[in-house]
């Protein structure tokens, strides 16, 4: 399974509805949102009202990446908004387990998500319980980063561990992604691809969703 999903964060928010016309017209596979309280990360977007007000606009599945402290006090909310899937930070979570569950409970995805400077060996346990892994490949806060480097490598070593794990957990990464790099980064293992300013900041999305369809195909 390889899937694209645009992240919303780079779209103008002045016009949400015609944005998120534009991106599923364009060929998106799912919708990244991206939210921060300006606590976990020195940034702040959006709350579960932005996500039920999507949900409106789209048959998409809604991919929510919560950048946020104590995200297990919101869980509810985003489920009731129209999530698909829902993500935390293992670095924002005592008991992991337990808000992997809690997301479960609802009907929703999974996932956990690591920072750069963390390692995939933090996810030895937490495999098989999560539906999907997501590998940050910036420091979480901010679009239109510079890809790091590494990031591939530890895709490569996360499906090393599913496998030894029979686990059928999806890959996802996250930053900096763009048509130059999709490919290597698909070859590393990665199943979903979350890309904000290389779709939304370029001419054609279209054209360019359909080029980064054809690179990992
Ligand atoms: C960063 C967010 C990303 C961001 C990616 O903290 O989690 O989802 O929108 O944007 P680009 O693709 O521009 O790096
Ligand atoms: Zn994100």
């Amino acid at each position: 399974m390889k899937l694209i999903a645009p992240s919303v964060l780079s779209a103008d928010f002045s016009k949400i509805q015609s944005e998120i016309q534009m991106i599923t017209e364009a060929g998106a596979d799912m919708l990244h949102l991206d939210v921060m309280d300006g606590h976990f990360v020195p940034n702040i977007t959006f709350g579960p009202k932005m996500v039920e007000s999507i949900r409106r606009h789209t048959k998409l599945n809604l991919d929510v990446h919560l950048m946020i402290s104590e995200p297990e006090k919101y869980i509810e909310q985003f489920a009731k908004a129209g999530a698909d899937w829902i993500s935390v930070h293992f670095e924002a979570c005592i008991h992991l387990n337990r808000v992997v569950n809690q997301i479960k409970d609802y009907g929703v995805k999974a996932g956990v998500v690591i920072n750069p400077a963390t390692s995939v060996s933090v996810l030895q346990e937490i495999i098989g319980v999560a539906d999907y892994i997501l590998l940050m490949s910036v420091n979480p806060g901010f679009g239109g980063q510079k890809f790091i480097s590494s990031s591939p490598e530890k895709a490569v070593k996360l499906a090393e561990m599913i496998k030894n794990k029979n686990a059928d957990t999806f890959i996802e990464m996250d930053g900096g992604i763009d048509v130059e790099n999709i490919k290597l980064i698909s070859d590393s293992g990665v199943n979903v691809f979350v890309a904000g300013n290389s779709i939304f900041g370029s001419k054609d999305p279209k054209e360019t969703i359909s080029k980064m369809k054809k690179l990992i195909s």
